[in-house]
């Protein structure tokens, strides 16, 4: 019985989870777009990820506003949906959570101006991702986690979702592996770009 209703749990948040998906566009272009302050968001988006611990780990969420200069006071704000702008970058930070070490977990998220778009990085200490999953890691279900855990737990698609999202919002979402520019083979773990206009 136990067993059943694990599964009816599992099955349930993958229905939502694809039902989800499917509404995200059409309600991405009903709704109005508000003014959104992505730096604030992200540092509430932190403050959750950090207040949500798991007992026998460590980890270190960081987070860093590159500081703008005074003409530009309004400088991390975007158009768009506070709440899909936020489970984007929830999904991305448990992801990350998911897959750094147990022992010394670490997370950055870094927020700046690059001309007329706000760039967000979230990296990670993890094992990166293999060149060749890159892209496909976008892909609906596509997911590397053990089979047995994947049923309805990780569907696969958190970052298919996300990508979905920030281009809605004109944006982009990248992944790229952290290297070390005196070994580049050397995988540190991975990063992943969002990329959003200003204003
Ligand atoms: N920070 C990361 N480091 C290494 N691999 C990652 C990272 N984030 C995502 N991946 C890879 O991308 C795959 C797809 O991620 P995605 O968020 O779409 O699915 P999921 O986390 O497996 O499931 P869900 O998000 O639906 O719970 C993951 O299974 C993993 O293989
Ligand atoms: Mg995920």
């Amino acid at each position: 019985m136990e067993i059943i209703q694990h599964d009816v749990r599992r099955l349930d948040r993958l229905i939502t989870d694809i039902s989800d998906a499917s509404r995200l566009d059409a309600e991405l272009a009903r709704n109005v777009a508000d003014k959104v302050d992505l730096a604030a968001l992200l540092r509430s988006v932190v403050d959750g990820a950090r207040g949500h611990t798991t007992s026998g780990r460590r980890l270190t969420i960081n987070f860093e506003a590159q500081k703008l200069p005074a003409t530009q006071r309004q400088g991390y704000v975007v158009s768009g949906h506070d709440l899909r702008l936020s489970q984007v970058f929830t999904n991305l930070i448990e992801n990350a959570r998911s897959f750094v070490p147990a022992e010394d977990g670490r997370i950055n998220v870094l927020i700046r101006r690059r001309g007329q778009r706000v760039v967000v990085a979230i990296e990670d200490n993890g094992p990166g991702i293999q060149a060749e999953a890159l892209e496909r890691i976008f892909e609906r279900f596509y997911t590397d986690r053990p089979a047995g855990e994947a049923f309805g737990q990780n569907s696969g698609l958190g970052l298919s979702i996300s990508r979905q999202i920030v281009e809605a919002h004109d944006g982009t979402l990248r992944a790229e592996n952290i290297v070390d520019p005196a070994a580049p083979d050397k995988i540190r773990g991975a990063r992943f770009v969002v990329s959003l206009p200003a204003g």
